[in-house]
């Protein structure tokens, strides 16, 4: 018996000892064990301009590869129908709200880089997280989430303090402002409404002035100084869209302002070099970027290659120049031989902007069967976009999944394969989405999706445990002008308060799996479960209220207005001008 265990120890000890050194070897960067991701999201791009999602005109062959060689998600959701919100929950795998970031009035997104709100710096990203387990972190592109709180240079809601340990990019985002000759997006009403008021104002002066002069009547000082105050305020405040160019359209490289106001023309170039570069940087330990592209938001740019080349103008150009941008990131990973450990994912912040369109055509984006777009609440066209993700050897090829799935669930995927672990603090609204992914389970985690304009709850999703159904209630919809319309092109874009929405007793309902496009409400007639739908829908939205917590909003006007003492410049305030050298070689992670 002695020697029999003595003999079976020589055989195991080496056994064991193979056994660590290979898991010593597993170890090393060369193999590293834990996968990069690169995230590419575009800005938005609505579902139908996709060829793989069925756009038989525009061409996108790279993405169309993309979903091809990976899984193709037909339900993936974004929380929110605008940029900073849908950002915000992607970030942090919770809805916007719970960040503080749900617009309460007019105010949806962040307005200016001289203004204090954004994503506060409680709120943990998924980029923190993997920071943690080790990995180099990248944003290239757009951020849209804040920049400081109290003064210019404290950049408390900065990429580099939300664990991205190098950005290059826009802190804002593009905006018609940032081309000369567009027009403002940003309060161009009241802008309006303020030149007529500084027209007036100054109109007003001019006679108080000569009829003193004149000795017609005897005006006391104290009114004329108050009267040229006045139109010097609302000249200020007229004047302010005219500087947005310079103030709100900039690139930064980590925390300096390198280039004051941006230049259009290299800026795809520029943002795919970074990213090109920070792979090539990174191969060799493990890395997450995260490429979020300035298009095909307006003013639509294009750069020469591509200008003229769509059937569908320049909103068409801009897509097509985005697919290019896509495949040069593909064949980036592929030829650092990084595709076996690399998850790349593909989406877009939100549907396409349909309201958008002038008199050389149609500037948004193109949302296939679905109703509505951006910034529309629950309507399907503003929160269904395009999902994909590749990882050969790990992802089966050609696969898609009909499930409904959300950007929120990016968050706890990366962090699980990571191997981190996720906030037990606070709640979490994505799932992992690996088990659906890998085909381990059939069914979403989602049984519930709640879709909100700003800070109300907008509409219900309900995927019934044992059933192919998608149940959406609406609780109200935004009120299109001119009514009868598909958007409100009189505003311009769609509101989710008081007198901009029309609120619905009974609900509207309808089952996405037979009308993806929202086209025939159901009734108890029509629909045997109605009466049952509606009272779990609501029974889930009292459990979901129960969840959430009271937060400063980010958006109101106090944290939104722009601030001179906020506003990130290069050179001397308020003259802030710089530009980047071309072919500039960063030098940092
Ligand atoms: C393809 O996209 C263009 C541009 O957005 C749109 O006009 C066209 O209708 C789309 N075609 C299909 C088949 O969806
Ligand atoms: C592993 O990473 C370290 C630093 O992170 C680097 O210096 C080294 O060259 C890498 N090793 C290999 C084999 O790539
Ligand atoms: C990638 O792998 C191929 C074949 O395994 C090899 O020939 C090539 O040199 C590798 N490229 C890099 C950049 O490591
Ligand atoms: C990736 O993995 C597949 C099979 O899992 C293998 O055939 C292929 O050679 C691998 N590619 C690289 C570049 O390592
Ligand atoms: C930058 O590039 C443009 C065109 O590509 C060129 O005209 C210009 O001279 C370059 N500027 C510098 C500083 O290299």
């Amino acid at each position: 018996m002695e020697h029999f265990s003595l003999l079976w120890c020589l055989p195991s000890g080496l056994l064991i000892l193979i056994v660590s050194a290979r898991y010593c070897v597993g170890l090393d960067n060369e193999s590293s064990p834990k996968p990069n991701f690169v995230l590419m999201m575009v800005d938005d791009l609505g579902i139908g301009d996709i060829g793989c999602y069925g756009n038989d005109t525009i061409r996108t062959p790279n993405i169309d590869k993309l979903a091809l060689d990976g899984v193709k998600l037909s339900q993936h959701i974004a929380a929110a129908p605008l940029c900073t919100p849908s950002r915000a929950a992607f970030m942090t795998g919770r809805y916007a709200l719970r960040s503080g970031l749900g617009a309460v009035g007019r105010v949806q997104v962040i307005l200016f880089l001289g203004g204090s709100g954004g994503l506060p710096p409680s709120e943990t990203t998924f980029a923190k997280l993997l920071q943690r387990e080790g990995y180099t972190t990248a944003i290239v592109g757009k951020w849209h989430l804040g920049l400081n709180c109290e003064s210019r240079n404290d950049h408390c809601h900065h990429p580099n303090n939300h664990g991205f340990n190098y950005f290059y990019g826009l802190p804002f985002t593009l905006f018609n402002d940032c081309k000369l000759g567009e027009g403002s997006d940003v309060l161009a009403d009241i802008q309006l409404k303020l030149w007529n008021l500084t027209v007036l104002l100054g109109l007003g002066l001019l006679t108080l002035v000569c009829v003193h002069a004149a000795g017609l009547l005897e005006v006391s000082r104290m009114l004329m100084v108050l009267v040229a105050l006045l139109w010097l305020l609302a000249f200020g405040v007229w004047y302010v869209p005219f500087r947005l160019h310079t103030w709100n359209c900039i690139l930064m490289r980590n925390q300096e302002v390198v280039e004051q106001p941006m230049n259009l023309e290299t800026l795809t170039e520029r943002l795919v070099n970074e990213a090109e570069h920070f792979v090539e940087r990174n191969q060799h330990k493990p890395f997450m970027l995260f490429l979020s592209l300035a298009h095909v938001h307006t003013p639509l740019f294009t750069s020469k290659g591509f200008a003229g080349k769509s059937k569908h103008g320049i909103y068409g150009d801009n897509v097509e120049e985005v697919d290019w941008v896509i495949g040069r990131m593909v064949n980036a990973i592929d030829r650092l031989n990084l595709s076996n450990r690399t998850l790349i994912y593909f989406t877009s912040d939100h549907g396409g902007f349909i309201e958008d369109s002038d008199a050389h055509g149609q500037k948004g984006g193109w949302n296939g069967i679905y109703r509505g777009g951006k910034a529309m609440g629950g309507w399907e066209g503003g929160i269904r976009v395009p999902g994909i993700f590749r990882w050969p050897g790990r992802l089966a090829a050609g696969k898609v999944i009909d499930e409904p799935t959300s950007l929120m669930d990016v968050y706890p995927t990366l962090v699980n394969l990571a191997g981190g672990q996720l906030p037990k603090d606070r709640v979490l609204d994505g799932h992992d989405l690996m088990p659906l992914m890998e085909g381990r389970t059939e069914r979403s985690e989602h049984e519930f999706m709640f879709h909100y304009c700003g800070m109300y709850l907008n509409a219900v999703r309900w995927h019934p445990p044992g059933s192919d159904a998608i149940f959406k209630v609406h609780f109200f919809t935004p009120n299109f002008s001119p009514p009868g319309a598909g958007g409100c092109y009189e505003i311009g874009i769609c509101m989710c308060h008081k007198e901009f929405v029309t609120y619905l007793d009974p609900p509207l309902l309808f089952n996405l799996a037979t009308d993806p496009s929202e086209s025939t409400p159901l009734s108890s007639e029509t629909e045997p479960r109605y009466a049952e739908v509606l009272q779990r829908v609501s029974h889930a939205v009292e459990e979901h209220l129960q969840t959430l917590q009271p937060m400063p909003n980010q958006l109101s006007w106090e944290n939104v207005l722009w601030r001179p003492w906020l506003q990130p410049c290069c050179g001397t305030f308020p003259f802030c001008s710089c530009s980047e050298a071309n072919g500039t070689v960063p030098s940092a992670a």
